[in-house]
């Protein structure tokens, strides 16, 4: 049987496990024991050697983006860490499961989390739409106060913390880290540039992490299983299990806990039940909406960070978008391109004037008006919001299926095209 850390000790009537039911499934021993046994540095080791990977969409090291925080007796206080739930990309609903049903695994992961970078406070940033988890993560920190996993002297060792919860104002900028920062403090949720980087200078001015949901919860288990076992939980050395989703039109859409680098092929056809009877598989993008379709040649790749960069795209948020035969490639990438069109901050002309651009060319193929010199035009758009041209990542995202819906369903753009219609419609 699979091992699944993350959620093997879910309740299967899907109440949440309260303190006790957590503690008896052995939660909190590792924070009890991270905090008799192990010194701050001795965490982040910990978590370097695992392999832990940022579950948030860009997979960066989680122990390397801790080992830039300064720290020991001249480092500046107070010190923050945010968790950052606000779980707006399209398609994306792991963070959710991980909050509602198990809110207990995230608190001590915050606590584990925040020790291993000395942090006094710590924040939960929540999308303002999850209300379940809301409760039930109120719930959980109210209980975690009053057992002493939190507050002053943490179960009677040096450290202690605050932990608060704050609910986001709604937008999908306030995701991006710094845009995340920015609306913390009350501002409007644009990007800062970088550097100087969150980990120095971040929250009103302080050492700052922000880390996923997904991300933080794995912690409890590097510390409590140590290194080297996290690791061998994956299938392709990366380290530790992955919360993998599938929507669109599979037989079962939903998320399972596997091990990192699972096949495409295994997460589509055994756990997602393959196609819906009467539609053919097109394409999927794997990581939510900000990655670059893959197609039948890729079922093969492993689901994991470096095997998709080789192919193309990226893991992203590991929760796949699946197009079938009988939606059209063309609206789909539309929509989209509408959602991040109205997500724009306004900084970059890539972004603001562009994605609007990109979104009036793509209705226009779907009604009939569009002419094969959009395509030229549309590859140009993809060039102009690509890494290095806006000030965050939200431009560069939104070129990823554009790009690659040109590259695969040219066919299907210029049926459009030839047709003076959508073909689907
Ligand atoms: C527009 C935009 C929205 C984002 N939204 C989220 C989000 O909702 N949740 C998240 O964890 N990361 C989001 N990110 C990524 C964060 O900027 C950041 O990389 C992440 O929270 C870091 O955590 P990790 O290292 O644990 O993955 C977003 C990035 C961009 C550009
Ligand atoms: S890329 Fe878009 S969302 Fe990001 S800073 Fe520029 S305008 Fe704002």
């Amino acid at each position: 049987m699979t091992d699944r850390p993350l959620t093997g000790r879910m309740r299967e009537d899907g109440a949440a496990l309260d303190l006790r039911a957590y503690e008896r499934a052995g939660g909190y021993a590792a924070l009890r024991d991270a905090l008799r046994r192990l010194a701050p540095a001795e965490v982040q080791k910990r978590v370097k050697d695992s392999g832990l990977r940022g579950r948030g969409g860009a997979g960066f090291p989680t122990g390397q983006k801790w080992s830039f925080v300064p720290m020991g007796a001249d480092a500046p206080h107070p010190k923050y860490l945010v968790v950052n739930a606000d779980e707006m990309e399209p398609g994306t609903f792991k963070d959710r499961l991980l909050m509602e049903r198990d809110p207990h695994q995230l608190v001590e992961g915050v606590i584990l989390s925040a020790y291993a970078i000395e942090a006094d406070v710590a924040y939960i940033f929540l999308r303002w739409a999850y209300k379940l988890s809301e409760a039930r993560l109120a719930r959980a920190i109210a209980e975690a106060y009053d057992a002493g996993y939190l507050g002053r002297q943490i179960l009677g060792s040096g450290y202690s913390l605050e932990l608060r919860l704050h609910i986001s104002g709604g937008r999908y900028m306030a995701g991006e880290e710094t845009g995340l920062i920015n609306a913390l403090e009350g501002r409007r949720a644009n990007p800062r540039s970088k550097p100087p980087y969150p980990a120095v200078v971040g929250l009103w001015g302080r050492p700052t992490v922000v880390n996923n949901v997904e991300t933080i919860c794995n912690v409890p288990h590097v510390i409590g299983r140590g290194a080297e076992a996290y690791r061998k939980l994956s299938a392709t050395g990366e380290g530790g299990t992955k919360l993998y989703g599938a929507s669109g039109r599979v037989k079962r859409p939903g998320l399972w806990e596997l091990p990192l680098g699972t096949t495409i092929r295994e997460i589509l056809e055994e756990h997602a039940g393959g196609m819906r009877d009467g539609v053919r598989f097109r394409g999927l993008l794997p990581g939510g909406a900000s990655t670059d379709f893959l197609v039948d040649e890729h079922l093969d790749a492993p689901m994991d960070f470096e095997s998709l960069q080789k192919h193309g795209s990226r893991m992203g948020t590991g929760t796949m978008i699946v197009l079938d035969d009988r939606t059209c490639p063309v609206g789909m990438i539309r929509n989209l391109e509408e959602f991040f069109a109205q997500e724009s901050c306004g900084w970059c002309t890539p972004c603001w004037a562009g994605l609007h651009w990109v979104a009036d060319i793509l209705r226009d193929f779907e009604e009939g008006r569009g002419e094969m010199a959009d395509l030229d035009t549309l590859a140009a758009h993809a060039r102009l919001l690509a890494p290095g041209n806006t000030y965050c990542a939200l431009a560069p995202g939104a070129a990823e299926p554009l790009q690659s819906g040109l590259r695969h369903f040219r066919d299907d753009f210029e049926r459009h095209v030839r047709e003076h219609r959508c073909p689907w419609r």
